[in-house]
């Protein structure tokens, strides 16, 4: 989704500009700009296309020098990619950039158009341009003139804002859409979110709903929407350049792949005291599971599937019953949930729109509300009753990996504890799966080096396919989804994960001869059933890529690839197993030259429905 930055002080703004943008390319956009005083006049540089293209495109027509703007990368919402409709956007006397939707902007355009007003881009956000241009021309205070506009807007934003009367200043503002104002020494920043800022400062304030920022070279002002100071608490990022560069790696997905061991144990071992999962810091206690009535888990995308393998974990081990739901769907379907029902959020970002919606909604209906969340101080975060943490660190690809997979290890916890406050294991059984959980780190290292040399030979036979299955059954099933939305996202392959008992009810008209099917057989219990499903799909003629247990007994012919993971406690396997399927997205991606870290039209934060 769309990326803000602003900067005032001392350095070439331009160049500032364009560098924190850098860090925030991972949100994904297809345009983007800025503004820069100059001269004590407002000049504006934007184009269609990468951060390059502008780059490119200053070089040529010249790039604007000072020391205060604003900058902007653009994810489509309101008219096509192209330089008209590309951020900043200006009236008379304000320019502005917009992370956001405004709900309401064809009204307020119409009644901008009656005062004679002229549009020039197909935007929103140039409504709340005009409108607050409108309203300053009038008031002649740019706080109040603010105030005036956000009273009006519906809908979601975080403006960054430079007025042309008040050179090397800064102003923001924000609803549902993130902002952070970044505190350096005699320099000050805006941004989307931490990686934009951390070459320059660690220290920064979060911007609370309607907050209005004002910052200088000397410092920054807050005020709330009555034009009162507030008085911010400092925050520091604990986390340096490195964790948003690639340290040598080609792209970003395959460092992330890599981190994963360290992210499992960042967030599992500070969770553990007396050899058992202790969540007491995010107010989860015994007595509070044992009295909950249902479990919700609702998401998106990877965050939800997550969920599903919690789902199957919790259900077997806590005999707690767990409905998963998409939060696009929850949050409109009038769900039946009340008092004693947990609703659990999962989301990397902490950000997502549908995954907010859907927590607010359950707040609404008197349920409780438990977030799983990596971004600190995100939205999300602040707002669910109770909050674990995952400590993957800043994850910039788009397809989700490490992220993905500290949310496993937070579902085991969780499992865990519930299962034993409920009573359904005992103590030791307890310290046992909290050992094995406590190993994963180790396993998942070893399975990263054994898998990647055959997912990278693997991923030579996915290139000319136009579509393929992922199946498996139970916990299988649950992973395979996520190995699909992997695939899909990043190699473009049409894929679908379908479980594997259901498929002689439909979906194996679907096979032909070598289309690729990955079939994951990893739990004992059901492996001879997989295996006849497996047999179905060879006799039909797919070309079949196998994942099981180092010890499995593979029937002769059934695959074509057999790629075995180590033996390892069954219901922690979706954690080790879940690394060659990554692999093999990753590697079908790069050889298919497709942009790995920026797939084409998805955003890292979905802001918006
Ligand atoms: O930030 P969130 O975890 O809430 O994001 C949810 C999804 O948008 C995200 O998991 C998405 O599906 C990833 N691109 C998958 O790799």
């Amino acid at each position: 989704m769309c990326g803000i930055v602003g900067y005032v002080g001392h350095r070439d703004c331009s160049d500032v500009l364009v560098k924190a943008l850098t860090g925030l390319e991972y949100r994904g956009y297809d345009s983007a700009g800025i503004a820069v005083f100059e001269n004590q006049k407002i000049s504006v540089a934007k184009s269609k296309g990468k951060l390059k293209d502008l780059v490119d495109k200053m070089k040529v027509e010249g790039r604007p020098k000072g020391f205060a703007g604003i900058g902007h990368t653009r994810w489509a919402t309101h008219g096509e990619p192209s330089d008209i409709n590309s951020h900043p956007h200006s009236g008379a006397k304000v320019t502005l950039v917009h992370n956001g939707i405004i709900e309401n902007y064809k009204e307020l355009k119409e009644f901008l158009q009656k005062q004679g007003r002229v549009f020039l881009s197909d935007t929103d956000t140039e409504v709340a341009a005009q409108l607050l241009d409108y309203y300053y021309s009038h008031i002649k205070e740019p706080v109040k003139a603010i105030i005036e506009t956000t009273q009006e807007l519906k809908g979601s934003y975080a403006l960054g804002i430079v007025f042309e009367d008040f050179p090397n200043r800064v102003f923001a503002v924000r609803r549902e859409s993130p902002l952070i104002v970044g505190v350096g020494k005699s320099e000050n920043f805006i941004a989307s979110d931490v990686p934009a800022i951390i070459e320059y400062t660690k220290d920064y304030y979060l911007l609370e709903q309607d907050e209005i920022a004002i910052l200088d070279e000397n410092g920054v002002r807050v005020f709330d929407n009555h034009y009162q100071p507030v008085v911010k608490e400092l925050k520091t990022a604990d986390w340096d350049v490195d964790a948003v560069g690639k340290c040598g790696y080609p792209h970003y997905m395959i460092k992330e792949i890599n981190e994963q061991p360290t992210a499992i144990k960042n967030t599992v071992t500070p969770r553990v005291k007396d050899g058992m999962p202790c969540l007491d810091e995010c107010n989860i206690n015994p007595e509070v599971l044992r009295k909950i009535k249902n479990i919700y888990i609702v998401a998106c995308g990877s965050a939800m599937h997550s969920g599903m393998v919690g789902k199957y974990v919790i259900e077997e081990i806590a005999r707690t019953a767990v409905t998963v739901d998409i939060a696009s769907e929850f949050r409109y379907r009038n769900p039946i949930i009340g008092k004693g029902d947990l609703i659990i959020i999962v989301s990397q970002s902490g950000e997502t729109a549908d995954s907010l919606a859907a927590m607010r909604l359950a707040k609404e209906k008197g349920a409780k509300t438990l977030a799983i969340v990596n971004a600190m101080g995100s939205t999300i975060a602040r707002e669910a009753d109770m909050l674990i943490y995952t400590h993957a660190g800043p994850e910039i690809s788009v397809a989700s990996t490490k992220a993905y997979m500290v949310q496993l290890s937070v579902m085991y916890l969780f499992a865990f504890e519930l299962a034993f406050a409920k009573g359904q294991i005992d103590e030791e059984k307890y310290k046992y799966y909290t050992a094995k959980l406590l190993e994963t780190p180790e396993m998942v290292e070893k399975v990263i080096a054994q898998t990647t040399e055959i997912s990278q030979k693997i991923s030579m036979k996915l290139l000319t396919a136009d579509s393929l299955l992922y199946i498996g059954r139970g916990l299988d099933y649950a992973l395979s989804m996520e190995g699909s939305l992997k695939l899909k996202e990043i190699s473009y392959i049409h894929s679908e994960s379908y479980a594997a008992g259901e498929l002689k009810h439909g979906t194996i008209s679907l096979i032909t001869k070598d289309m690729p099917v990955i079939a994951v057989a990893t739990q004992s219990a059901l492996y001879e059933k997989t295996v006849s499903n497996i047999k179905e799909v060879k006799a039909r003629g797919a070309k079949v890529i196998m994942i099981c247990q180092d010890g499995n007994d593979v029937p002769k012919d059934i695959a074509d690839y057999v790629l075995k993971i180590p033996t390892f406690e069954e219901i922690l396997l979706p954690m080790l197993v879940c690394v060659p399927l990554q692999l093999i997205a990753y590697y079908t991606s790069v050889q298919k030259g497709n942009d790995v870290d920026q797939p084409r039209n998805l955003a890292k934060s979905v802001t918006v429905e």
